[in-house]
């Protein structure tokens, strides 16, 4: 690719790039992305399904098999990591235990030509930045470990990196710390404008956080979007079941097309355009389904299901019921209180949704 000059910094591509490691195992394969200056983008997917891999070709610790790495323009594909100017936060922070707080942030200043008190400056402002000003003299061990998080922030934030790099950062972190910590990383995201590439495996994490998330599935990349594509127009039954809860109906796709399903012809969106006897599932989010009250409360325009209530939960703003159908499907759904009708454990019922509000998709289950 030629090289061009940006006025804008932080912007990566990933050109069909594939790891092949010596053992022969696939890491990543035919892995094309963008991802512009500024975005905050999640690599998303199983274990194993290529995150690492993919983040580690970007900041340089492996190298492509083939394909080649962009930042801003420049094909970095076969420069040293330290050549790169990422900013990268692992998974176990790699703090040095023996030093300060302070010099573990001035870590990454060294050899870059730096006065000391300059130096000083830049550590004194990443500290602040995670708002651990007055933690420098402390060593890594006197810190809890969502503070020890934060110094492994402070110390890739330091040198005003155009692209940070995060692998799984709030792993090891218990789920309020990590609710805190997302909050903190959002703000950092505003606050900086610098490129964020965050990986996880939490789905959750990844909605809430993300401009754009890119799922990955056995080395390649199944779907990328922003959170409400992936949500609302998943374009395969695996992006369905990995982001979010849903209900899965699976049957082909006949000539008129509705999907035949053990329990009977069912229609949805066929966004994907997928053909006359393709085998697919209908995918149904659990706020899309209601409990139906009777015949007179299921309207043309809607799909109707039976099933046998196995599991009921009150949550405050709404309550979730879990149902199996007589092929066994399992359906779950949620509904906001207000008019709805009571149900109990063991109940058999209809449920209903809009057949606009399922989605036919192709391909295997998460
Ligand atoms: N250094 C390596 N040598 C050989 N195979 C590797 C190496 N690193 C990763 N792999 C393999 O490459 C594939 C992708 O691994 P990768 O670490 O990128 O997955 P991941 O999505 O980060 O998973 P996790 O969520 O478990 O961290 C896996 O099959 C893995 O076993
Ligand atoms: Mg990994």
């Amino acid at each position: 690719m030629a090289e061009t000059t940006s006025v804008l910094r932080g912007g990566v591509d990933l050109a069909r790039v594939t790891k092949t490691y010596p053992s022969g195992v696939v890491g990543i394969e035919d892995v094309t992305l963008s991802v512009r200056p500024g975005e905050f983008v999640t690599l998303l997917g199983p274990s194993g399904s290529g995150k690492t891999t993919t983040l580690n070709a970007i900041a340089g610790f492996v190298t492509p098999t083939s394909g080649a790495v962009i930042l801003d323009g420049r094909d970095v594909t076969g420069l040293a990591p330290n050549k790169r100017s990422f900013g990268m936060v692992f998974q176990n922070y790699a703090l040095f235990p023996h030093m300060t707080i302070e010099a573990n942030v001035a870590f990454g200043l060294h050899g870059r030509g730096l006065e000391r008190g300059e130096i000083r400056r830049l550590v004194g402002e990443a500290l602040d930045l995670v708002r651990l000003q007055s933690y420098g003299a402390r060593r890594p061990k006197e810190l809890s470990g969502g503070q020890q998080q934060r110094v492994a922030l402070a110390r890739a934030l330091v040198y005003h990196p155009p692209v940070l790099l995060m692998d799984e950062p709030l792993g090891a972190l218990d789920k309020r710390l990590r609710d805190q910590m997302q909050v903190e990383i959002a703000r950092l995201h505003r606050d900086l404008g610098t490129t964020f590439l965050f990986v996880t495996h939490d789905q959750s994490e990844a909605l809430a956080l993300s401009d754009r998330i890119v799922l990955f599935r056995q080395g390649r990349v199944e779907q990328a979007g922003t959170p409400e594509d992936l949500y609302m127009r998943p374009t395969s039954r695996f992006a369905a079941e990995f982001l979010g809860e849903s209900t899965s109906f699976t049957g082909r796709l006949t000539e008129s097309g509705t999907l035949a399903w053990a329990g009977g012809e069912l229609r949805g969106a066929n966004p994907n355009g997928a053909p006359a006897g393709s085998d697919l599932a209908l995918v149904v989010r659990p706020e899309h389904m209601r409990v139906a009250a009777g015949d007179a409360d299921v309207s043309a325009g809607e799909n109707r299901v039976f099933g046998r209530v196995t599991e009921l939960a009150y949550l405050g703003s709404h309550r979730r019921i879990g149902l199996r159908l007589a092929d066994e499907t399992r359906v779950v759904l949620e509904e906001r209180f207000g008019d709805v009708p009571g149900v109990s454990f063991g109940d058999e019922v209809a449920v209903c949704w809009r057949t606009e509000d399922g989605v036919l998709v192709g391909g295997g289950a998460a």
